[in-house]
């Protein structure tokens, strides 16, 4: 503890992606040395070279920590033995099947377990299912340090990420924090520590109360972006502009909070992790039936947008198939590179199936290979523009010309509303 009040302790983090490197920063700019470990040897080599590779976080800020020797990175774990905290931010995808795949926490569990010592603080930030600390973590780190007490020797906590890729308002730092102990010296142990770091931390009776806090946090956005997802199909079923009825709902000054339709859900966590509970559930013979209609409804989006494209071709007398269609945006959510679970992906594959030509452009993405898809950015966005049947607005980028996009295209499907927000083109 008095390592952790003074900063003279070293804290290790396993896993240096979106939410490991800003959290390394964030302990290395408090003055803490820091070591990140890495199995990616890109990244080990990048950031020991002071480069970032992570949007959020500027190479001006890691070239600086990592010249004075505050932030270094390793694939080698042994290092493990000289920290006296680690936190864990590795992945937790979904296998081919849709449940949790927590191999690469198991992975790391077991190479904390090996160079568990007195002492020693870890820390779980990764999303998962309720259960996971003491269930999967906790059993591990007993078997290898079986003459070591938890809450006396080492101490175990679960406290949730909430980083927002590209936003700069809300940082690592001054998010609150939740954090849930596996007794109550271990909470006391983690909160003293990342309280040194993060504004406010805010405690738990427990790390499945902690786990679960994360899970009700995005299965609230998976479930209410499914609401207004179905709102739009019912709203088109109506003849109503569903954009005109959520921002007019919208001016509600208490008890409505606004959420916009679209393409359907992207990244790695809105419609990955509400599956982490509703697997969890079904273990406990449950059916979690607000999770698993929302991804029913969320999932069915690119199709119906699909539809759309086929529709407003139909009415320009053309089919979809040997249509040029143009996607602008294949992110999954604006001014980022991320492509995972990104539904423009899910739409340019509806649409080639049926046998458009399908192109893209994106100021973030210039090629790219994910899940058997692979193309390349179109070299000359205007000539993409003027030469396209059908123009799809999949990602509402900050840096597009919004009016020179409505201007250039034959005809255009906006997924995002993106062309609503501009003035009405002035009549002739
Ligand atoms: N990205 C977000 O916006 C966000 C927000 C909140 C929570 N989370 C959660 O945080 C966790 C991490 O997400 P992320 O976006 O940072 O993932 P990421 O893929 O960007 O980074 C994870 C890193 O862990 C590394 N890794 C994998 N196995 C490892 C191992 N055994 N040892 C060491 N390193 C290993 C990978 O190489 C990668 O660099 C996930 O559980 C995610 O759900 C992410």
């Amino acid at each position: 503890m008095a390592r952790f009040a003074d900063r003279s302790a070293r804290v290790g983090i396993v896993g240096l992606g979106y939410v490991g490197l800003p959290l390394a920063t964030v302990f290395a700019e408090a003055g803490f040395s820091v070591v990140g470990f890495d199995v990616d040897g890109r990244k080990v080599r990048m950031l020991n070279e002071g480069a970032s590779y992570i949007e959020d976080v500027p190479t001006e800020q890691v070239a600086p920590l990592v010249a004075d020797g505050r932030l270094r990175a390793t694939a080698d774990f042994a290092e493990l033995e000289a920290c006296d905290a680690v936190s864990i931010c590795v992945p937790t995808p979904l296998r081919k099947t849709r449940d949790p795949d927590i191999s690469y926490i198991m992975q790391a569990t077991e190479e904390i377990a090996r160079h568990l010592h007195p002492g020693m603080l870890i820390v779980l930030e990764s999303t998962t299912y309720p259960g996971t600390t003491s269930e999967i973590i906790i059993p591990r780190l007993k078997r290898n340090g079986d003459d070591l007490t938890i809450g006396e020797d080492f101490f175990v906590c679960f406290s949730p990420e909430r980083v927002d890729p590209g936003r700069e308002d809300w940082t690592t730092k001054n998010t609150p924090k939740v954090m849930g102990g596996a007794t109550t010296a271990c909470l006391e142990a983690g909160a003293a520590l990342y309280g040194q770091v993060i504004d406010t931390v805010v405690p738990v009776s427990s790390t499945e109360s902690a786990e679960m806090v994360k899970l009700l946090e995005n299965t609230f956005r998976a479930v209410n972006i499914g609401l207004v997802n179905e709102v739009l199909l019912i709203c088109d079923k109506l003849g109503l502009d569903a954009w005109e009825i959520i921002d007019a709902a919208a001016t509600k000054p208490f008890g409505f909070m606004k959420f916009t339709p679209g393409p359907g859900l992207g990244g790695h966590c809105i419609p990955v992790d509400p599956l982490y509970l509703s697997w969890k559930m079904k273990t406990l013979n449950y059916t979690a039936r607000f999770i698993e209609l929302a991804s029913e409804v969320n999932t069915s989006m690119p199709r119906y947008w699909t539809q759309q494209v086929q529709d407003a071709l139909n009415e320009h007398g053309k089919a979809l198939n040997g249509s040029t269609v143009l996607l602008l945006g294949v992110a999954y959510k604006k001014d980022v590179s991320d492509l995972r679970e990104s539904p423009a992906l899910d739409i340019m594959l509806l649409l080639e199936e049926k046998g458009a030509r399908v192109a893209y452009h994106d100021p973030y993405v210039p090629a790219f290979q994910h899940d058997g898809l692979e193309s390349t950015c179109v070299p000359d966005l205007d000539a993409a523009l003027a030469s396209a049947d059908c123009v799809v607005i999949t990602t509402d980028h900050s840096d597009y010309d919004w009016p020179a996009i409505r201007e250039a295209a034959a005809l255009v499907v906006d997924t995002r509303a993106a062309l609503r927000r501009l003035e009405p083109v002035p009549a002739e």
